[in-house]
């Protein structure tokens, strides 16, 4: 992996990072990666389907990890245990998938850090109905060792569990078993995920140090969107994963001495060559208030050649004897060259080829610059007090213990447009 652009950085000194749980992770995961090969043995003999439920850092980062290292059409052609993520709370979308599962030969794993988001214990609650007496061999659960409503409930009613160490917040979690169990049940090599993740420390420490820097000052210059934007498919939902990491982690109104200060930078997916025949006009020519991270596979695991045919047609014989992997290249040069000479801000990661300790890296890498740029500008890069309001609200409507005065706070606000259940 490699880090390439050409402004300039001022280097300034970082804390010790060696006492972030989300670093830790990196060298003391052997226990756990041990107990989840063998439960993933387990699983793949007992169930025909596995399926994860969670939401935001538990279940973006599994769905990322599993498009960049298994194949797309994976439940179709693996034989193993099929994979499913029941993200949302969508009721459409919630049936739909028990359409296609047997429930009996499923297996939901239920994952929350906090034990109590509303989505997650929503969908708990109907699968463990639904389930019944099942509930007990069908429902693993990944959670707080300690905390939480659903560590209570897992004791009580003998749910098989995987621990989040209590010190890794939901949005770094993806190397611990929230991403690990699912990503081992369809075969990926967890312990070369971490030793990804670990070699990142060892060796492009400096260079995320450097991606904070690059982008405090692109914020500074009024660079508020960051386009990331890798040439690859595989690497499309880290995009996903990426933009909860950085929306929530810096999107802050206060630092940490009190001070209103409404950071942040949005975090923009943008797939290339898809983007370009959508985005990119924008892009060259629209306000010059982005900055581009573009996301370089330098080798495939396919080499597609375009058939040397049609040499009369001038405007496509060009494309004939050419691989697409020159042509995504080509595009992505040609896509970076044609921003710059429109004096926009671009990067590229290089990467070697996908693979699990690529993968480690990359997520260590964002999360390392992630928490970089949080102490460059003096803010908690691990909490998120911008999204309590909404759930506080939420609770009211639906009239849970200890929120009557929020109610109260809605019915003066909103009158009689008060949401009415429907
Ligand atoms: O980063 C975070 O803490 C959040 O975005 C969480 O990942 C998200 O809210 C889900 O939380 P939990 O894992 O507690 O259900």
């Amino acid at each position: 992996m490699k880090l390439v652009h050409n402004m300039d950085v001022n280097r300034v000194d970082f804390k010790e990072i060696n006492e972030y749980g989300f670093v830790k992770i990196a060298s003391n995961s052997k226990n756990v990666i041990d107990e989840i090969n063998e439960y993933s043995k387990y699983v793949n003999s007992n169930f025909e389907n596995f399926v994860v439920v969670g939401i935001g850092g538990s279940s973006l980062g599994p769905k990322a990890v599993h498009t960049a290292l298994n194949n797309q059409y994976y439940n179709e052609i693996s034989g193993n245990t099929k994979i499913y993520f029941l993200e949302n709370i969508d009721p459409d979308t919630f049936e739909e998938l028990f359409e296609v599962i047997n429930i009996e030969k499923t297996l939901f794993n239920v994952i929350t850090k906090s034990g109590g988001t509303s989505e997650t214990m929503a969908k708990f609650m109907i699968l463990k109905a639904r389930l019944g007496n099942l509930a007990k061999t069908n429902i693993v659960c990944t959670t707080d060792r300690e905390n939480g409503n659903l560590i209570k409930i897992a004791k009580e009613e003998g749910y098989k569990t995987f621990f989040i160490p209590a010190d890794v917040g939901g949005r770094f979690s993806e190397l611990t078993p929230v991403g690990l169990l699912p990503a081992a049940i369809s075969g990926i090599d967890i312990e070369k995920l971490i030793l990804g993740a670990k070699s990142c420390l060892d060796d492009n420490l400096e260079e995320a140090k450097e991606y904070a820097l690059i982008m405090k000052e692109a914020i500074e210059k009024g660079k508020n969107t960051l386009v990331f934007m890798p040439y690859s498919d595989k690497l499309s939902l880290l995009g996903d994963w990426f933009v909860q990491l950085w929306a929530e982690s810096l999107g802050k109104k206060v630092d940490n001495e009190g001070n209103v200060i409404n950071y942040g930078q949005l975090p923009h997916k943008s797939v290339g060559a898809i983007d370009q025949h959508s985005q990119v006009q924008l892009f060259a020519e629209g306000p010059n208030d982005k900055i581009f991270t573009f996301l370089e596979v330098k080798n495939f695991k396919n080499q597609v050649k375009i058939p040397k045919i049609y040499d009369e047609v001038r405007g496509i014989s060009f494309l004939g004897g050419h691989t697409l992997n020159e042509l995504i290249s080509a595009e992505k040069f040609a896509t970076d060259y044609a921003l710059k000479k429109e004096n926009r801000d671009t990067l590229t990661i290089e990467i070697n080829e996908i693979n699990e300790e690529v993968i480690g890296k990359l997520i260590m890498f964002f999360e390392l610059a992630t928490v970089f740029l949080g102490e460059l500008v003096n803010i908690d890069p691990f909490n998120q007090p911008g999204v309590e309001e909404g759930k506080n609200a939420t609770y009211a409507l639906f009239g849970k213990e200890g929120y009557e005065y929020k109610l109260e706070e809605l019915k003066d606000q909103c009158g009689d447009k008060l949401w009415n259940g429907k």
